[in-house]
């Protein structure tokens, strides 16, 4: 979900209605507004943000202080009843929350008994009673209650309140869902991240778990749940605002597929030094005795996170021959893991605020392990939670089909793996030295696989009606089989498969006929001689073959329906690469079939409860 809120002089409701769009990305089932001008509002639709713009365009609107929700829904349908804002029973204190209240059913019973009234299926509408209810017996300030109504609620949120008895503030509290406050003159800005923010300014604060803000009569006064005064922590936002507009492109995701030259580039610089000959990471220096020492690396992550991982893997094993192990943050977390202090764990967020892998970080940190972040988000709860770490440095990434995040995150786990295999002394420096020059050159070999845009969009044409895809691949490339499928399934909704290719012969072999496409990235590699193999087995059983192969291959044209070729480099760099075809064919196909690209149905960009 994602939330926004406007405290100030201008009028709130185009500010808060434009924030929410930004924010749109982080969930779209409805969305909702709420302004305070001695009346207290609050207007909601199921939908998209431009269905609530409609519903309002005839309303009241006028208020200099109001809040805005967009909501991936988890309590309850996606309708209008359930969409925030929330009401309290007297209508006279409204919330909008982002997380899960966990205890909410205990704490609605006990509510019920006390004469409130609930309307929707959501935990939040318990929130906003509770804090009625707790005013209504200590006869206290809003403030108050918000922070007594904290000590009551298990979960995770962060949440913006206000009420009509005390017009000219504003609450917010955060534990587990992010929340960034803009101050501006005599204005402030309140979201979950920084892009409603920074048209406006560059100032911000990041509100820290168990804290509460109120903004109250132009000052922002931070306390901590047991009601200590903070001090708040002003930093400079470095976003740019073209970095989170299309800028000419018809869609956020392809924006970000072209963008990767540029992202991986960034993600590189600084870090690796070719004149100079050596590699830097400053996240690391104080902990590569730490990995040097390691005895074993556990990854984790969720979605497209852990493909990279899942790609790592290969690389620390292969380069700095340390065990790695890659797990679902949300798997690994509810299976009592046996984890030491020799133990490093690498948490991989394009967000930093899943959930999940934030849990899982929790659970590591408590086991004494060592915890490394590679985010994208500057300033996230991750990269805030982790004793070190690495920004990918890939820029806003705004299609909820992550794409640019995948490449960067591959990007620094690479150099990871290669400063450690040479301190590890299992990476020779020719070696070494070898892979510096073909990683600098990936930028140029990304571009030129772009360019195979316009092929690849020629042969979505020819597929876009399937029902079913396979995606194969062996060593480094079968994680981005893995991605491969994710694409597709995320934005076309058509059922797809990554598979390791041998591993097909053991049950995804039956569903090949004449109909199922087969798309196989079959560069040229240690495995490559057996998936040719594995391509003999689908075409056998007259599978449509769409293969990626490494430039000037002339034994897998002979077999393949579809030949798309990407440029040769270093077996271990590949994925970066031969990714990048993948991404366009899932793109142009989701286009052909009429999906919304960027915001797919069901899912959200970063998914803040567990
Ligand atoms: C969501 C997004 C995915 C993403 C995953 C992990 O499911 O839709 O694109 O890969 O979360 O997100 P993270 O921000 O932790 O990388």
């Amino acid at each position: 979900c994602g939330i926004v809120a406007y405290i100030g002089y201008r009028e709130a409701c185009p500010i808060i209605i434009k924030g929410l769009r930004r924010l749109e990305y982080r969930g779209y089932d409805s969305a909702g507004i709420a302004l305070l001008n001695g009346a207290l509002n609050v207007y909601k639709k199921k939908g998209k943000v431009k269905e609530l713009e409609t519903f309002i365009a005839e309303k009241d609107t006028h208020a200099t202080i109001g809040m805005g929700h967009t909501r991936w829904a988890t309590h309850g349908e996606p309708n209008d009843t359930n969409a925030h804002p929330h009401y309290s029973t007297s209508e006279r204190i409204a919330i909008i929350h982002n997380g899960i209240i966990e205890n909410y059913a205990a704490l609605k019973t006990h509510l019920q008994q006390q004469g409130h009234v609930f309307h929707s299926e959501t935990d939040t509408e318990v929130f906003v009673n509770l804090i009625e209810e707790i005013q209504k017996q200590n006869q206290c300030t809003l403030e108050e209650a918000v922070r007594l109504a904290l000590h009551e609620v298990v979960g995770a949120y962060a949440i913006v309140v206000l009420s009509r008895d005390e017009p000219n503030q504003l609450i917010a509290a955060r534990k587990g869902s992010p929340l960034v406050i803009g101050i501006g003159q005599d204005e402030f800005f309140l979201a979950s991240d920084a892009t409603p923010i920074i048209e406006y300014t560059s100032d911000v604060v990041y509100v820290n778990d168990h804290e509460i803000a109120v903004i109250r009569n132009g000052k922002l006064d931070i306390r901590t749940r047991e009601d200590i005064q903070q001090t708040p922590y002003i930093q400079k936002l470095e976003l740019e605002l073209d970095s989170i507009e299309k800028g000419g492109y018809e869609h956020f995701m392809l924006k970000e597929i072209f963008e990767q030259p540029k992202s991986i580039l960034d993600s590189m610089r600084g870090r690796l030094e070719l004149e100079a000959g050596h590699l830097n990471m400053g996240g690391i220096r104080s902990y590569e005795q730490k990995f040097v020492n390691a005895q074993r690396i556990i990854i984790v992550a969720c979605g497209t996170s852990w493909h990279a991982g899942l790609v790592a893997e290969y690389l620390l094993e292969d380069l700095a021959r340390i065990p790695v192990e890659v797990e679902y943050a949300s798997e690994f977390r509810y299976r009592n893991p046996i984890i030491t202090e020799r133990d490093i764990v690498i948490a991989i967020s394009q967000s930093g605020e899943t959930a999940d892998t934030l849990a899982a970080i929790e659970l590591a940190k408590s086991k004494g392990a060592t915890i490394f972040g590679i985010c994208n988000v500057v300033g996230s709860s991750i990269a805030r939670a982790t004793d070190a770490g690495a920004y990918t440095h890939a820029g806003p990434e705004i299609g909820v089909a992550s794409t640019k995040a995948f490449t960067a995150q591959v990007t620094v786990l690479t150099l990871l793996a290669m400063i450690v295999g040479h301190k590890r002394g299992t990476l020779s420096e020719p070696k070494l030295r070898e892979l510096m020059v073909e990683l600098s050159n990936i930028p140029t070999k990304v571009e030129q696989a772009l360019a195979l845009n316009t092929e690849i969009e020629q042969i979505s044409e020819i597929f876009k009606d399937a029902t079913n895809f396979l995606y194969l691949g062996r060593g480094y490339n079968f994680p981005v089989a893995l991605e491969g499928a994710l694409k597709l399934k995320e934005i076309s909704y058509i059922h797809a498969e990554g598979y390791p290719a041998a591993e097909m012969k053991h049950g995804p072999i039956a569903l090949i006929d004449e109909n199922m496409p087969v798309v196989v990235i079959a560069t040229k590699d240690s495995s490559y001689e057996k998936v040719v193999s594995n391509i003999q087995e689908v075409k056998a059983r007259k599978g449509r073959i769409i293969a990626i192969t490494t430039e000037g291959d002339t034994v897998i044209p002979q077999m393949a329906e579809f030949v798309i070729e990407v440029p040769a480099t270093s077996e271990v760099l590949m994925p970066l690469v031969s990714v990048i075809p993948l991404q366009l064919l899932s793109y142009h196909i989701a286009v052909l079939r009429g999906c919304n690209v960027d915001q797919p149905r069901n899912l959200a960009k970063s998914v803040t409860v567990e």
